[in-house]
């Protein structure tokens, strides 16, 4: 496949919410020396998803365990109360839900505002034309590839041809293409080629409760997508 765009660098972001969260340092420590790029941190309400998770006060306890990338993920509403708290306790980019509330562009000026990188989340059922007006804002888009809320759960197939028209939508522009939900080695290669290029993966990075199995997960995942994008492995 031609690529008409410069590709954005390959990323595997684990989301910590299928570690141990009895030792979430010392899984975070254990994904940094396993080959992680970005930390994925599932902030859940138990209101905008139907699952509460953790907060910035345990991001801000986390922060010192690494230096990669903390890429927040927030399925909360309201969200734009919380966005300094997210930034202050070391969030590097912010995600926020375009069903999240009426304001998005507001909310996407806001994590701008506070220096930090700007992500919009979609839903399955949410159509791409609500970025539209907000594209200039956006550093960062997050397709759903399940309905969020919990880890584990199988991947929705038409996540694929929307990355794919995603991909269109942002040729040219500086914007990462995140997928979240049901990501693994299997499938890696298709959204790859589709125009992902940061996985997300919980349950298929931390099976096994190891840095030998999460390092060996990670490469699984990399080597597919890094194949699909005629990288070398
Ligand atoms: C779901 C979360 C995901 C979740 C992914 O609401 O946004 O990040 O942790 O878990 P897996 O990879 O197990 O589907
Ligand atoms: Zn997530």
């Amino acid at each position: 496949m031609t690529q008409s765009f410069t590709p954005r660098p390959l990323v595997i972001a684990p989301s910590i919410l299928a570690s141990d969260f009895s030792k979430l340092g010392e899984e975070v420590r254990a994904v940094d020396a396993a080959g992680a790029d970005w930390i994925h941190l599932d902030v859940m309400d138990g209101h905008f998803v139907p699952n509460i998770s953790y907060g910035p006060d345990v991001i801000k306890a986390l922060r010192p365990h690494t230096t990669k990338i903390f890429d927040a993920h927030l399925m909360i509403t309201p969200c734009d109360p919380y966005l300094e708290a997210f930034a202050k306790a070391g969030c590097d980019h912010i995600t926020v839900h375009a069903e999240a509330g009426p304001h998005l562009h507001r909310s996407l000026q806001a994590i701008r505002a506070l220096g930090k990188k700007a992500g919009v989340s979609l839903n399955p059922s949410t159509p791409l034309s609500v970025l539209e007006y907000v594209l200039d804002l956006v550093d960062l888009v997050l397709i759903m590839s399940v309905n969020p809320g919990f880890g584990g759960q199988a991947f929705i197939p038409s996540a694929i041809g929307k990355i794919q028209d995603l991909r269109a939508m942002t040729a040219g522009r500086p914007i990462d293409v995140e997928v979240d939900g049901g990501v693994g080695r299997d499938n890696a290669g298709a959204l790859a080629a589709a125009g992902a290029n940061a996985f997300v993966a919980g349950s298929a990075v931390f099976k096994g409760g190891t840095t030998e199995a999460y390092r060996s997960n990670i490469a699984a995942i990399r080597d597919a997508a890094a194949s699909a994008r005629g990288e070398a492995i």
